[in-house]
């Protein structure tokens, strides 16, 4: 077989950078129209890593037999500053793999059921602040919702002073970091400079510092009293022993916390944004989805979660504008053949998910919003992986796709929202992620009913 050669992006390093960073989508969509499914690109710099998408690519590098990959969390440690050093993302091999296995339990089967029922009630008590008549950003409103949740279903901490003390400080906290400037501070390290309390950075570091006392004060309180019967997540993890019956250390318990939170928190609150946007944006959708919750004569969780056209809006919004562009980097351990092109061992590769979810021989007309397609057809985890994929593959999917639904079906189903745009709302880079340009202006219509024919 002839061996073909992955072409390299002709444009200089830093214009890569500068558009990656302010334009990614257009960035990406005409890298994959001049150099195909596979290109070089340096867009952190110096490295060079080689962006994959085609399906066929990624099930071989992911197929766990081959072992292809590696996911090092020393690729990871940008993210050290506002994680800790414990942090699952930046654990290397065997260490990331058992950190990997005692977290993931609560997100899972049966114990993750048993949060259903909070989601619910929490989006009800958000939603119902809510006024008629008045605007609000769809954003701020899920933001709100899945901050409490994380407050309560994974920290365990609800009502009263700690709660609101905690919940203001990680909001200001996270809010600092929120634009594709401030974000800046985070991508790279020389910005990182701790010039007083009032400089970014040191800003930055002094409430990072005042939320790990707080949690620290919470972890230290709760060894002190066991409460047996508490299921929310930090207790669970408390609890979990390791294969030598060791626990967890106050200092891994605390920056899993914060992992927690900012790996599932504005993630989900961005895709609940967008649905909400593409529900109230084409009637046809809504009245479909009403009818579907409708039909159900007691909305539990476990019946909303089963829902095929609820699950297929979730999909096709994970799908047309992926929360998270790329999964986190990996490095190839052997040489490999991807479809006739040699791949290096030891190269950089950067799947993205974005390319693969735009796929026109994927998905006709990829730019449609069609949550029929996924009632059409089954699509592999290749092919459709808002949630990246191997080893590193996001812990808490199944939660984030549980906790969608139920937060779209209690809205739905509790009160009636009109949207507030002129245009059509485009995506945006907003830090590490991509979400909605200006969050999505909607409003809840005065005393109406909720019908499927409104
Ligand atoms: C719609 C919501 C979400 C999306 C789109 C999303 C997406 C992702 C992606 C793409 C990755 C990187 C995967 C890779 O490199 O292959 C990831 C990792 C991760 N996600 Fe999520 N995520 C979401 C919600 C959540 C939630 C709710 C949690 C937990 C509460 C969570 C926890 C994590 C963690 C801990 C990792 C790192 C895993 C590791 O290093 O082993 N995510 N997520």
């Amino acid at each position: 077989m002839k061996i073909k050669q992955i072409e390299k992006l002709k444009t200089p390093k830093f214009i890569q950078q500068i558009e990656s960073t302010l334009k990614p989508l257009e960035f990406l969509e005409r890298c994959a129209k001049n150099y195909g499914d596979l290109f070089f690109t340096n867009p952190f710099g110096n490295l060079e890593t080689l962006v994959v998408s085609h399906p066929q690519d990624l099930q071989k590098l992911f197929n766990p037999t081959n072992k292809i990959l590696d996911a090092p969390g020393t690729v990871n440690e940008i993210f050290k500053p506002q994680l800790g050093e414990n942090s699952l993302i930046v654990q290397n091999g065997e260490r990331h793999q058992k950190q990997r296995q005692l977290i993931m339990p609560p997100f899972h089967g049966e114990q993750m059921l048993n949060y259903g029922q909070q989601i619910c009630d929490i989006t009800k008590q958000v939603t119902q602040h809510l006024k008629p008549g008045e605007t609000f950003i769809a954003r701020h409103l899920s933001e709100n919702i899945t901050m409490t949740i994380i407050l309560k279903v994974v920290f365990g901490i609800d009502e009263g002073l700690k709660f609101e003390n905690l919940k203001n400080l990680m909001a200001t906290w996270l809010g600092l970091t929120s634009s594709p400037l401030s974000a800046s501070v985070l991508l790279l390290p020389f910005l990182q400079k701790d010039l007083g309390a009032w400089s970014p950075w040191g800003k930055y570091l002094r409430l990072r510092q005042q939320i790990d006392e707080q949690l620290m004060a919470e972890i230290l309180a709760r060894r002190q009293q066991v409460q047996p019967l508490r299921f929310d997540v930090l207790s669970l993890l408390m609890q979990a022993e390791y294969e030598n019956g060791e626990t967890m250390s106050d200092a891994e318990l605390r920056d899993n916390l914060l992992t927690l939170l900012n790996a599932g928190h504005e993630t989900t609150a961005t895709a609940i944004a967008w649905a909400l946007y593409w529900i109230h944006q084409q009637p046809e959708v809504k009245n479909r989805v009403l009818h579907e919750l409708q039909g159900l004569n007691t909305p539990d969780p476990i019946k909303i979660s089963q829902l095929p056209y609820l699950t297929a809006i979730c999909q096709e919004t994970l799908r047309i504008y992926p929360v998270v562009l790329f999964t986190f980097p990996r490095i190839t351990r052997s040489s490999v053949n991807l479809r006739g092109y040699d791949v290096a061992a030891g190269t950089y590769v950067t799947p993205c998910i974005y390319l693969t979810h735009r796929r026109e021989d994927l998905y006709p007309q990829p730019d449609k919003f069609q949550p029929e397609r996924f009632i059409n057809r089954k699509y592999s985890s290749y092919e459709f992986w808002p949630f990246g994929g191997g080893s590193r593959q996001c812990l808490g999917q199944v939660f984030a796709l549980f906790e969608m639904k139920l937060i779209l079906a209690t809205i739905l189903l509790n009160c009636q929202l009109k949207l507030e745009e002129k245009a059509p709302v485009t995506p945006a880079r907003r830090g590490f992620l991509l979400g909605p340009l200006g969050g999505v202006k909607m409003s809840r219509v005065v005393n109406t009913r909720v019908s499927a024919s409104n």
